[in-house]
């Protein structure tokens, strides 16, 4: 879905972040009909798949909107608006446990009905999950952070980004989700 606007200096980096977390979705969401479909995960897809989702989308992502851009709009924002972010922050929290039974699942080595089954669920209650969370960032609550920050204070939390220097990590994990898609046979090898 395209953004119709262009996002403010304390949202830019993250909305990227997003592009990415997606694009892990939906190589997810391949795992998880071939699953239901009755095939095994094709071998290494789903490790790294769990690497990118906790190393990246929770190590990185969702650690900057906790440390940083949370705190900044839960001082300059209303009573709702921070009820907002405790429901942001709880669907983390919910995310970090499907993302656990992911990687209980990443270690099966036995392909049976039942474990496929529970592939099966983990990855779309992960994968929608996700998505709605991040439609709702990027359709509510990031314009109303630039809002609530413009002014200098956006600049400050673009700063504290910078400082963390993540661009190694975005870069590496995209390399990881260009192998899942190999794997899958989505991309030419
Ligand atoms: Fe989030
Ligand atoms: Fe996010």
């Amino acid at each position: 879905m395209q953004l119709a606007r262009q996002p403010g200096p304390a949202t830019l980096a993250l909305v990227r972040e997003h592009a990415l977390i997606q694009a892990g979705l939906g190589l997810l969401g391949v795992v998880g009909r071939e699953a239901a479909q009755g095939r095994a995960p094709e071998p290494g897809t789903l490790p790294l798949l769990v690497e990118v989702f906790t190393d990246f989308a929770d190590g990185v992502h969702h650690h900057k909107e906790e440390r940083l851009l949370f705190p900044a709009v839960r001082s300059a924002g209303s009573p709702e608006v921070r009820a907002a972010l405790d429901v942001l922050e709880a669907q983390h929290e919910e995310g970090r446990r499907l993302v656990r039974e992911l990687g209980g699942l990443a270690r099966v080595t036995e392909w049976s009905e039942d474990a496929r089954s529970d592939l099966t669920r983990a990855a779309q209650a992960y994968r929608s999950g996700l998505a709605r969370h991040i439609c709702c960032e990027d359709h509510r609550i990031f314009p109303l952070a630039d809002g609530l920050l413009a002014g200098g204070r956006d600049e400050l939390v673009r700063a504290a980004y910078a400082a963390g220097d993540d661009e190694g990590a975005f870069c590496a994990h995209r390399a990881r989700l260009r192998e899942v898609a190999r794997r899958l046979e989505l991309m030419p090898r």
